[in-house]
């Protein structure tokens, strides 16, 4: 089965096609950071234009690239939700049109979801039952697996995501978006211990995150070592180790409490290759597996979509025409898929 993916939900247009047998055939990926970047944010109206323009010529280049016309697909899959909902509507609406115009099966599918099964790209054997840990801009959560669709929350975080941290103190030191590959770049340079943050949430029980604290002492921090390139890298690098010290402390607590020996680790912040170094670490010292997505497929991109829709319309679960664009959406909501 080949299956197109479409990710819109907010300021990455990503395309790709993805066959079951063969695995990934083409993707193409087009970021909006040039577009927002004078607004210091995304604007979801800019975001929805920009999307509608590119669809079809990215449909157009993944085909090329995977030397395929439109009627050798066999379904089309968009995500669905959560995100912006007009950036979502413009991928939803292209989908269901090809779909409408190629008489194939069109599904929608949950962004979250699409990034925890990433990794099966490249590890197609990887299969639950598995610990989740979801690092994103807009979510930061850990669940239990037992089943593809049966997503068990065992905690997120009750404030900002981890994502959102390091966007919002990078803005403060002057590093633009997103922030998160620019503090690990900074981070590079820091010393070790020579700032302090705390650990939030570590001293209780249960999964939940907060940041929101640990941001109001990094933002002070920041304003402290303004024009000071050490202090900032020392603090970027302070930072960055807060954030993987409660990541993997908690996700190795899920581990041992679920019994579970898988974990996978995905979303954008997974891309941070000292959060990969500190799972690559817990893998050696329980005994467990850890998964990652490759880096491209971190951040958002089609790839995911065109795989989660794959495993989806397997399972027959097509959405029919019912276009559906979704800002919220509880990863708990979704059927879990038969075995
Ligand atoms: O999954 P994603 O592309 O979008 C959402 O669904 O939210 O995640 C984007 C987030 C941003 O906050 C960005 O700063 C962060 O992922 N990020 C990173 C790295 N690359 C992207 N954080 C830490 N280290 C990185 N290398
Ligand atoms: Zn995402």
């Amino acid at each position: 089965m080949r299956v197109l993916g479409i990710e819109s939900s907010c300021d990455e247009t990503g395309l790709a096609i993805y066959d079951d047998q063969r695995g990934l055939l083409a993707d193409a990926l087009h970021s909006q950071i040039e577009l927002h970047r004078d607004y210091g944010g995304v604007v979801p109206e800019l975001a929805a234009r920009d999307h509608l323009r590119r669809l079809v010529p990215m449909a157009r280049e993944v085909l090329r690239r995977a030397a395929l016309g439109a009627e050798d697909l066999d379904g089309i899959a968009y995500t669905a939700g959560p995100g912006l909902v007009g950036a979502l509507l413009s991928g939803a609406a292209y989908a269901h049109a090809l779909g409408f115009a190629l008489g194939r099966p069109v599904i929608g599918v949950h962004h979250l979801e699409a990034h925890l099964l990433a990794p099966l790209l490249d590890a197609p054997n990887l299969a639950p039952p598995f610990v989740a840990l979801l690092v994103s801009g807009g979510h930061t959560l850990l669940a239990a697996v037992e089943q593809i669709g049966q997503y068990r929350l065992l905690g997120e975080t009750l404030d900002d995501s981890a994502g959102e941290l390091l966007d919002k103190v990078a803005k403060l030191l002057g590093l633009g978006y997103p922030g998160g590959p620019a503090i690990e770049a900074l981070a590079g340079a820091g010393r070790p211990g020579v700032v302090r943050l705390s650990r939030p949430m570590l001293d209780r029980p249960g999964y939940d995150f907060s940041f929101s604290g640990l941001k109001t002492q990094a933002l002070q921090a920041a304003r402290g070592a303004a024009n000071d390139r050490q202090a900032q890298a020392d603090l970027a690098l302070e930072l960055q180790t807060s954030v993987i010290d409660v990541l993997v402390t908690k996700a190795r607590r899920a581990l041992s409490e679920t019994g579970f020996q898988t974990l996978v680790v995905a979303g954008g912040v997974s891309a941070n290759r000292s959060l990969r170094a500190a799972c690559a670490t817990l893998e050696r010292s329980q005994r467990v597996a850890v998964h990652f997505p490759r880096l491209a497929f971190c951040t958002d991109n089609g790839a995911m979509v065109a795989l989660a829709g794959a495993i989806r319309l397997r399972a027959a679960r097509a959405t029919g025409l019912a276009i559906t664009a979704r800002a919220r959406w509880p990863l708990d909501e979704l059927e879990a898929l038969p075995r």
